[in-house]
C-alpha cells in the first residue's frame, strides 16, 4: 500500500500550530492548506482521549476537503491527579490562556491531595484521515517531574514547570532546539515521518 501526503491539510485553526507543523514536515510535504485557510469548521473536541481528539479534528478535515488531513492533540498528564489536566490542558488555563493561573491550578491540585510524586508527562497524538475514512495515529510522550514555583521564560503553557527525566532544568529554560529535539510533539512526528517515508513509493 502507497499513500501521498504531498499536499495535507493540516487540521488547525491555530496560524502558530500550523507554522510549527509545517515546519516539522520538512521536505516531505508539497503543499499545505490550513483548515482555517479553507475555511473548514472547526470540530467540538468532544473525545474522551488525546486520540479521539486527534482523530475527530482529522476525520473532519478530511472529509470536507477531500485530501488528507494531519491533526495533533496534545497536553500535560500528571501522574498524581489521575492523568489531568491531559485532555483539558488548555481549558484550565480559562478564556484568558492564563498559564501562570493554569500551573497555579495544577500546584494547588496536587497540594490538595497531599502528593509527593510529581511525576508528569507531555503527551502528543497526531492522526492522520484520508478521504475514504482510513485513519492513523502515531503517539508522542516524554516523561518528567513537575517543579514549583515555575522556572524560565521561554517555550509557552506548562512548560516552566516540567523537567524532563535526566534535566535539572524546565523545559522553559531550555533553548527552543533543545526542547523540540525531545519533546513528546517531536516523537510523534518521528512516527508520523517514518510512517510516510516507508509507505511512499520512491
Ligand atoms: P491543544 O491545542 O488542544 O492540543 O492544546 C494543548 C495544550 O496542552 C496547550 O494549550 C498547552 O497548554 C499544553 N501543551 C501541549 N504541548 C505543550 C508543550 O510543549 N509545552 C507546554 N504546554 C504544552
Amino acid at each position: 500500500m502507497s499513500i501521498d501526503i504531498s499536499h495535507l491539510v493540516i487540521a488547525t485553526h491555530n496560524p502558530g500550530k500550523a507554522r510549527e507543523i509545517d515546519a516539522l514536515l520538512g521536505p516531505y510535504v508539497r503543499r499545505v492548506y490550513t483548515a482555517g485557510e479553507l475555511g473548514l469548521p472547526e470540530p467540538e473536541e468532544t473525545g474522551a482521549s488525546f486520540a479521539e481528539n486527534a482523530v475527530l479534528k482529522a476525520k473532519a478535515a478530511a472529509e470536507a476537503s477531500g485530501k488528507p488531513a494531519l491533526a495533533d492533540d496534545s497536553g500535560l498528564s500528571v501522574s498524581a491527579l489521575g492523568g489531568d489536566p491531559g485532555i483539558y490542558s488548555a481549558r484550565w488555563a480559562g478564556p484568558e490562556k492564563d498559564f501562570s493561573l493554569a500551573m497555579g491550578k495544577v500546584e494547588a491540585a496536587l497540594k490538595e491531595v497531599g502528593a509527593k510524586d510529581h511525576s508528569a508527562a507531555f503527551i502528543c497524538v497526531l492522526a492522520l484521515a484520508f478521504p475514504d475514512g482510513r485513519v492513523e495515529t502515531f503517539e508522542g510522550r516524554i516523561e518528567g517531574a513537575l517543579t514549583f514555583p515555575p522556572r524560565g521564560e521561554k517555550g509557552f503553557g506548562y512548560d516552566p514547570i516540567f523537567v524532563p527525566d535526566e534535566y535539572d532544568i524546565t523545559f522553559a529554560q531550555m533553548e527552543p532546539a533543545q526542547k523540540h529535539a525531545m519533546s513528546h510533539r517531536a516523537r510523534a512526528f518521528e512516527k508520523f515521518l517514518a510512517f510516510c517515508i516507508q509507505k511512499v513509493p520512491a
